[in-house]
Parts: structure tokens; C-alpha cells; sequence
């Protein structure tokens, strides 16, 4: 359980930026002779990033700090006073969603420096705090249905505010310098880029997240200029004192790219596979119930209750640790998959395996309670992420949780075609030979090039379906003198 003020501490993203991290960050901004007339620190809590701005940009007439949290503006207000201030410095106690940010804007001398620190916190951190600290509902980014069922549309506030700096400027001369999170900043670009928005100049500055705010998160400053050119590229910087980029991260081909040269040698591999199409696992979102270690004759559940149970509809299971480390030949858990395709209804498990119809009926609310959409309106027990892909007897998979670039052939076990878990993304195949013959491309060092020149190891997840899905594997065969396989295989996939 989170005690309240942890509680708050998340909600808010509430981590204050030590005063010696705003103070370097602003010094960078001088140094490339960033020189604003006003400056606003979007939610500014103690102020570390006003008074450093106030030290370094004297001459700028104007400092505004809004923060939705009174206590921290008070303390803001008193250092003001301890520390003599005298450059004016208004605060405004409000949410940030509640601005009238442009009225405010329009009244401000140029250019503009936004400057500070966003609130580190995603939408479904908030959906799971049951907070309300969130932009009011927009289709956010354009996300499609099932992604938002899901839940792939979640998103971080930072992300959305950063947006919305950068749409203020437009039209007005300005900079924003924010510390984020990378992932952030390269969303922020990709979109800034795909929209064409007004960028003269972008920068990433790798910081320290875990000297400075004690979080293991690839972080940085992430500088915008607003002007009238568009180039599409951001110089990234290893460190704040970096005096030169060690990096340059491009959109091109309409995605942000990690590495140039190597796209544009590999790019005529790019594109959809009609014949191998990938996968992700089963989504269960109940695993205390739904999954299970063999005992002998019987199996025993996540809460230690062991159940005996018909074999009809119990299956291998591997878990992304299982296939990033390569243990896809036996399995150590099994899975109850109650339903052959989405949709399907689940009513003849009580004829087919009355064993098992007991069992979900014993645990029925556990099942009910599972709050993803996916599974509103849908046959009691019911699956996500099923089809007839799912029964295949050889797989080729990747585990999208770990940050390693291996495929492997996955047999069936026990006669069994195995099952993943929602982490694990994989393309069905129809025999051994199949499934070795597309390993065997997609471990080729052609495949790794093409694969990493769009990765950023430094997200979260850096591989993703999305990304799978941007190898055209015919063209990867014809590329390996593979292509006359390539047809031998789908012929009989
Ligand atoms: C990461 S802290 C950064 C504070 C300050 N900018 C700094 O760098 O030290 C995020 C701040 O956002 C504030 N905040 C969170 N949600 C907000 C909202 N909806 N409107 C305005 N401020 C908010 C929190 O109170 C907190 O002070």
C-alpha cells in the first residue's frame, strides 16, 4: 500500500530538481547564447529552475512560475525573499491544465524561454492512482481502438505538456529546454517532425538520472528552438558539458532513426511481409488463475491450490525470460487458454472438460474483476490475443521485454504448440524446417543492422511489434540469396 504522501509524490511527478542540476542546465542555455526576455516555468514547484534563470538571465523582464501545489510556491516565495531577489517573479497557483497559456504568452516580451521540469508520470500510472492530473480527454496522438484497448495508448503527461509548449511557440520566437525522459523527446520530435512544426534547432542532452532524482530512467535536457527552418535532425549530446554531439537522431522515412547510414543501406528491406506476420502472446490479465505449474497428475495454481484438470485445454507456456534466454525447448508453467479464437463462446468447456469448467466457475470473480476492456462484452473466461496463429506447431519468437536481439525456433513441447505471454512476439510456423529457415534470417547480421539502425536501446522496450513488422523477410531472403526457400516455405505455411 502507498502511504499518502508517496501517493501525492507520484501523482505529481513530484521531484524537485536540485539546484545545482538547474543551474548547469541554464548555463548550457547560455552558452549557446540563449538569451530570453521572459521566462516561464510551466510547473515550477520550489523554483529551482526560476531563481537559476533569474541568476543567469538578468536581463529578462519577466519570470512566471505556475504550480498547482500552494506549499511549494510558498517556499519559492520565501527564498525569493531570503535571497533578495529582485528580477519580478509572479506565481500563479493553478493547474497547468487550467491556464489560459496563451492570454499569458501574448503578454510576454520575446523570445520566450520554457524552461523547467515536467512531472514525470504516465496515464496509467495516474488510471492506477485513480487521479484526475490529466489533460482533459483528447484522442491523444490519434491512437486507434484496440490500441486503446490495449492499452497501448497510454501515454506520459510530460509528453503532452511538452506538446503543448512547442505548439505555443509556434508562430512566436522561443525556446523550450525541459528535463525529460528520452523516449519523451524523441516522441516529442517524431511528432514536431511529422507535422512539420517550426524547429530551427534540437538538442539532447544525456543527464544523470539516478545521481540527480535517485529513478534508473534514460533522461536528459531536451532543448527546442522555435524558428523558421525545419531541419530534421537533433544533435544529441552525451553529457551536459558535451561541447560536441557524439550522435545525430534523424526522422527520415517517416520514423525517427537511430542510425542514418545504416537505414539508407538497408532500407529497400523495409516493408510489410504478407506471408510471415508477427504476433504478439496471449493477454489473460488473471495469471494467478489462469496459470499453472505441473505437480505429477495435477497442476497447481497462483494462490498454491492445486486443481486436477482435463489436458483439452491446458498448454505449455513461456514467458519472455523463458525465450530471451533462449529455454524454449521444455517449459516450467502451463496456461488455461479457454478459447481457440477471440470471441469464441466458452460454454462448452462444461461438456468438453467439466474439470475445468469447475475450476473457472470456482474462480469466476477473480476473472471478472479484470478491468481491461478487452474483455467487457466479451464470453465469460474469455482470452485476448487468440487465433489460429496461436496453434501453430513452430514458432519464431522474440522476447519485447528484454533489450536483446534474438530469435528462436520454438518447438511444440509435449506435443503441445506453445503459448506465449503478451510480452513475447513471434511469427507462426508450419514445420522445423520453417521455423529454423526464418530464425536463421532474422539472426542474420543484414537483419541486425536493419533492426538497430531504427533502435533505441535506451527505451524502456526499445523492440516493439512495430518494429518487427518493418522487415519485409522475402526481401531479406532474396538480400541472403534465400529467396527460393522463402518460396518453397510459404507454399506450405
Ligand atoms: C518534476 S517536479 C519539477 C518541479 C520543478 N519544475 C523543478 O524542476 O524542481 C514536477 C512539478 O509539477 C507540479 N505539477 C504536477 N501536476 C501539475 C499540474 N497539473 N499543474 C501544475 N503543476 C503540476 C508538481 O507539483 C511538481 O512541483
Amino acid at each position: 500500500m502507498l502511504s499518502q504522501k508517496h501517493k501525492q509524490k507520484c501523482e505529481f511527478g513530484d521531484f524537485q530538481t536540485p539546484d545545482a542540476l538547474a543551474h548547469q542546465v541554464v548555463q548550457t542555455l547560455k552558452d549557446l547564447d540563449i538569451q530570453p526576455q521572459s521566462v516561464i516555468e510551466p510547473s515550477c514547484g520550489q523554483g529551482a529552475f526560476i531563481f537559476a534563470a533569474a541568476n543567469v538571465f538578468a536581463n529578462s523582464t519577466q519570470f512566471i512560475g505556475v504550480d498547482i501545489n500552494q506549499a511549494h510556491l510558498d517556499i519559492l516565495r520565501s527564498k525569493i525573499i531570503a535571497q533578495n531577489v529582485t528580477v519580478p517573479i509572479k506565481t500563479i497557483c493553478t493547474s497547468f491544465f487550467d491556464v489560459d497559456w496563451l492570454n499569458i504568452l501574448n503578454n510576454l516580451p520575446e523570445p520566450i524561454l520554457i524552461l523547467g521540469n515536467p512531472p514525470w508520470v504516465t496515464s496509467a500510472e495516474l488510471g492506477r492512482l485513480n487521479s484526475d492530473n490529466l489533460p482533459v480527454k483528447s484522442n491523444f496522438m490519434k491512437i486507434n481502438g484496440l490500441d486503446a484497448l490495449t492499452g497501448k495508448s497510454n501515454f506520459d503527461i510530460s509528453e503532452w505538456m511538452l506538446l503543448q509548449h512547442l505548439q505555443w511557440l509556434q508562430g512566436r520566437t522561443g525556446i523550450v529546454a525541459m528535463l525529460c525522459k528520452t523516449a519523451v523527446a524523441r516522441k516529442v520530435l517524431f511528432y514536431a517532425w511529422k507535422h512539420d512544426k517550426f524547429i530551427q534547432q534540437s538538442r539532447i542532452y544525456q543527464i544523470d538520472a539516478l545521481k540527480y532524482f535517485k529513478v534508473t530512467v534514460d533522461a536528459c535536457l531536451f532543448i527546442i528552438e522555435i524558428g523558421s527552418i525545419k531541419p530534421k535532425a537533433c544533435y544529441f549530446f552525451e553529457q551536459l558539458s558535451a561541447q560536441k554531439p557524439s550522435d545525430t537522431i534523424n526522422y527520415y522515412d517517416g520514423r525517427v532513426i537511430a542510425d542514418l547510414v545504416n537505414y539508407k543501406k538497408w532500407q529497400h528491406l523495409r516493408g510489410a511481409d504478407k506471408n510471415y506476420i508477427w504476433r504478439s502472446g496471449i493477454k489473460h490479465d488473471c495469471s494467478k488463475v489462469m496459470e499453472l505449474i505441473k505437480i505429477g497428475s495435477v497442476y497447481q495454481n497462483g494462490n498454491g491450490v492445486i486443481v486436477s484438470l482435463e489436458d483439452n485445454y491446458i498448454y505449455p507456456l513461456l514467458k519472455s525470460s523463458d525465450v530471451a534466454n533462449g529455454r524454449v525447448s521444455d517449459c516450467r508453467k502451463y496456461v488455461l487458454i479457454t478459447q481457440q479464437y477471440i470471441g469464441e463462446e466458452t460454454n462448452k468447456i462444461k461438456e468438453q472438460a467439466p474439470k475445468t469448467w469447475r475450476y473457472l466457475q470456482e474462480n469466476a470473480a477473480a476473472l471478472a474483476k479484470r478491468s481491461s476492456s478487452v474483455y467487457k462484452k466479451r464470453p465469460e473466461f474469455s482470452i485476448f490475443g487468440v487465433g489460429n496463429y496461436t496453434f501453430y506447431p513452430w514458432k519464431v519468437a522474440i522476447s519485447g521485454f528484454y533489450k536483446k536481439l534474438s530469435f528462436y525456433a520454438v518447438p511444440r513441447i509435449k506435443n503441445y504448440p506453445v503459448i506465449f505471454d503478451d510480452t513475447v512476439y513471434f511469427i507462426p510456423c508450419s514445420s522445423e524446417e520453417e521455423a529454423h529457415f526464418i530464425a536463421d534470417l532474422l539472426n542474420s547480421s543484414i537483419a541486425k543492422m536493419f533492426f538497430n539502425s531504427m533502435i533505441f536501446w535506451g527505451n524502456k522496450r526499445p523492440i516493439t511489434i512495430d518494429l518487427l513488422k518493418q522487415l519485409n523477410i522475402q526481401a531479406l531472403a532474396r538480400e541472403l540469396n534465400r529467396e527460393d526457400e522463402y518460396i518453397y516455405h510459404i507454399k506450405k505455411h
